[in-house]
């Protein structure tokens, strides 16, 4: 029941911040409003907060201080179809890829603070396997450890491998799922879809709970491409 009320109000924000965004759009077309940064963002708020810092919504990513190409690459997905999420993929259909490359810097470079981590609803054993998994993988099904690509203090890595902190549990589960269920992909060779597809349900929950139970980082700008090498090949990444 919880989560169906959950669900509604979730679709019904959505639908709230996307039509207030056509409305926006509407305006902003009859005054010719110079096409800034601020503008251009307006309609990105409802959803993401004012400068990408995320909302109190469960499925609502931070946006703000992941490296400009892990955006790019993200605003590129959404209008080309790798990535589904209807109201995003309508949003950024059409728009030309100077474009969201600039709203991709913008996010980047902003660095609102963290909120603090959630409750954890989940038991020790279950917060333990999380940790286990994010920090040392498993070898004995090949999982990789998250922090060898995401990095030890798991703030990403230029030019386009994001952190993991400050992201709701929700939010995170439902990112490993699409990519287990093939509605997030990115270019091949696909390296998360290969790691999440590894994963099963138990796996999936604790590395969600594990993750947004830890506190915010305290230098969270992401490690200099190259910093370190990736266990696997990633399409998406080009040092
Ligand atoms: C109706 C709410 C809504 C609006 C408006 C919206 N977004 Fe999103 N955005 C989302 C949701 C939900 C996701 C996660 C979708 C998914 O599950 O893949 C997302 C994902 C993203 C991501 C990927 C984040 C990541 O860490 O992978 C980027 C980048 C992004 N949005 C940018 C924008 C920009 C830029 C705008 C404004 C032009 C915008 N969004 C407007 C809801 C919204
Ligand atoms: C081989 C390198 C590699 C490993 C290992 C890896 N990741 Fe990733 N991860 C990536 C890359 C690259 C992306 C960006 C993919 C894209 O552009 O869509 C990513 C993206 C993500 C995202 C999306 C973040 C967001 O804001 O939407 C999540 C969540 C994630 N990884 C979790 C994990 C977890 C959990 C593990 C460990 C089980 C893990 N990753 C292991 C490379 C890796």
């Amino acid at each position: 029941m919880r989560n169906v009320a959950k669900l509604c109000g979730f679709f019904l924000s959505a639908l709230f911040a996307f039509f207030s965004f056509g409305a926006f759009a509407a305006d902003a077309a009859l005054e010719r409003a110079p096409d800034t940064m601020q503008a251009r963002v307006m309609g990105c708020a409802a959803c993401h907060g004012a400068h990408g810092e995320g909302t109190d919504n469960d499925y609502f990513p931070r946006l703000s201080g992941k490296p400009a190409g892990y955006l790019y690459n993200q605003l590129l997905a959404f209008r080309d179809g790798r990535r589904k999420y209807p109201p995003m993929n309508y949003l950024l259909a059409y728009l030309p890829d100077a474009y969201l490359k600039q709203i991709a810097d913008y996010f980047a470079s902003e660095r609102p603070p963290f909120a603090p981590p959630a409750p954890v609803r989940v038991d020790a054993k279950t917060l333990d396997l999380g940790k286990t998994l994010v920090t040392k993988g498993d070898a004995s099904r090949k999982v990789p450890a998250c922090v060898s690509c995401h990095g030890a203090s798991m703030t990403g890595m230029e030019p386009a491998i994001p952190g993991l902190l400050g992201l709701h549990a929700d939010y995170i589960s439902a990112q490993l799922g699409a990519w287990r269920y093939g509605t997030r992909s990115t270019v091949a060779p696909d390296c998360m879809g290969q790691v999440a597809k590894l994963l099963n349900d138990r796996d999936i929950t604790a590395i969600a709970a594990y993750l947004a139970s830890l506190p915010a980082p305290s230098d969270p700008v992401p490690v200099a491409a190259g910093s370190f090498k990736m266990p696997l090949a990633c399409g998406s990444v080009h040092n």
